[in-house]
């Protein structure tokens, strides 16, 4: 019985804990991914971001160039820049497919 009850409790631990660490993954990863380059608010208002001339992704005329299934394709296999240099690297290696579209649906709450 004392095991049973054991048992019970690591149950409940892990499905409290997965599902705490499901409701912020998009916030999480952005700020440790992407704020060194894209600000915490989208802005760009870092010293990379203003250096790379990043857009600002919290303006409307901003967010309505933008497309998701680009968007998730940028993330995803990066960016290059006009040269082909690699401005931002892809995160397909380190994050999951609903990871990166999860950023995408947080880069869309952005918007001012
Ligand atoms: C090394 C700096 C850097 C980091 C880190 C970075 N990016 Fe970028 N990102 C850029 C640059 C540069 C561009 C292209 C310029 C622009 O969009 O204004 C870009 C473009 C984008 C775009 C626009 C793509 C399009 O459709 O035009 C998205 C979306 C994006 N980044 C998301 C992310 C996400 C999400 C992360 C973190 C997982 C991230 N970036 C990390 C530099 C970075």
């Amino acid at each position: 019985m004392k095991n049973c009850t054991k048992l019970a409790l690591a149950t409940v631990s892990f499905l409290v804990g997965a599902a705490i660490s499901q409701a912020a993954p998009a916030a999480e990863n952005w700020e440790n991914h992407c704020q060194k380059c894209h600000g915490a608010t989208g802005k760009a208002d870092t010293k990379t971001g203003k250096k790379l001339k990043i857009r600002d992704y919290s303006d409307a005329a901003v967010q309505g160039q933008l497309k998701d299934d680009e968007m998730l394709k940028a993330i995803a296999d990066g960016v290059k820049n006009d040269a082909g240099k690699e401005v931002m690297k892809g995160y397909k290696d380190e994050l999951s497919q609903e990871e990166m579209s999860d950023l995408v649906t947080f880069i869309r709450k952005l918007k001012a």
